[in-house]
């Protein structure tokens, strides 16, 4: 049965909710048939699955693809896909339409914007259209170039009221759940317990009421990304560089295709080609 925002938000304070992203059918439906209770299809498919160095240049159309894919697969999970970096800035109007393409052509169960208090018009007005919003604080990636790089935020006193503040605020708009990535393990617990949407961190300690991974650094696709909130459990670089090594020997040396993997003729047939 498809999860829906009531039931999330009974677990707070119960049964603390796991939630991965997904960018493809196939990994959805992995993730689907794992039991976790929320899929987040992240404009992080900007850097994961398009090779961008940052997650701006990601469209809405970029989104719909992959949302339509990942919603495709996902039976029971609860999908969330992220609103793109210029598809909510501009005006309540765009952030409207926009979340309303991506909710009517993916058929997800919820959009995620980043942005606090600035933004409590747009969550007001997507929400009043029926479209449940998860709101996003602290390392806001779309943020990149005004908050100077990839940093933990709210560690002096006004960043970290700016952050409770903006919690509040998104939560009054009518944001049914806050992520909050990359911000002090106390600072998160203080948020998750002032406020009555749900929390899922990422890098934010353990007190949140969820918790998010990007799938792929989860799996350990790269050994490059090794921030230290991530935990990865397991190491699919290796397990696919070294089956992609065999099959490239394997076919330079004709072991593959073996016998067991090729389609046969009569030898009658062939002798009468010429
Ligand atoms: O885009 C994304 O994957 C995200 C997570 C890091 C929360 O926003």
């Amino acid at each position: 049965m498809k999860k829906s925002v009531s039931e999330l938000l009974k677990r707070k304070g119960v049964l603390p909710i796991s939630m991965l992203t997904a960018y493809d059918y196939h990994t959805a439906t992995i993730v689907d048939e794992a039991g976790i209770d929320m899929i987040l299809v992240g404009d992080s498919l900007g850097n994961v699955i398009l090779g961008y160095e940052n997650t701006l240049a990601v469209t809405v159309d970029d989104m719909i693809h992959h949302g339509k894919a990942v919603c495709r697969g996902a039976k029971n999970a609860f999908v969330v896909i992220d609103m793109p970096f210029m598809s909510y800035q501009t005006s309540v109007y765009d952030a409207v339409l926009n979340a309303g393409r991506i909710m009517k052509e993916t058929n997800c169960q919820a959009i995620k914007m980043e942005g606090g208090a600035e933004y409590a018009d747009r969550i007001k007005a997507i929400v009043t259209a029926g479209i449940p919003v998860v709101a996003h604080l602290g390392l806001t990636p779309q943020s990149v170039n005004t908050l100077g790089g990839y940093k933990v935020q709210g560690k002096s006193v006004e960043a970290a009221q700016k952050i409770l503040d903006d919690a509040k605020a998104v939560v009054e708009a009518g944001a049914f759940a806050v992520t909050l990535e990359c911000v002090p393990e106390a600072l998160a617990k203080k948020v998750t317990e002032s406020i009555d949407a749900i929390t899922i961190g990422i890098g934010a300690g353990s007190y949140c009421d969820g918790q998010v991974l990007v799938c792929q650094d989860m799996l350990g696709y790269t050994d490059e990304f090794s921030p230290k909130f991530l935990k990865k459990y397991a190491n699919l670089h290796e397990i696919m560089l070294k089956a992609f090594r065999e099959y490239k020997t394997e076919c330079e040396q004709r072991v593959f295709p073996s016998a067991s993997h090729v389609f046969t003729i009569s030898d009658e047939v062939m002798e009468k080609l010429y």
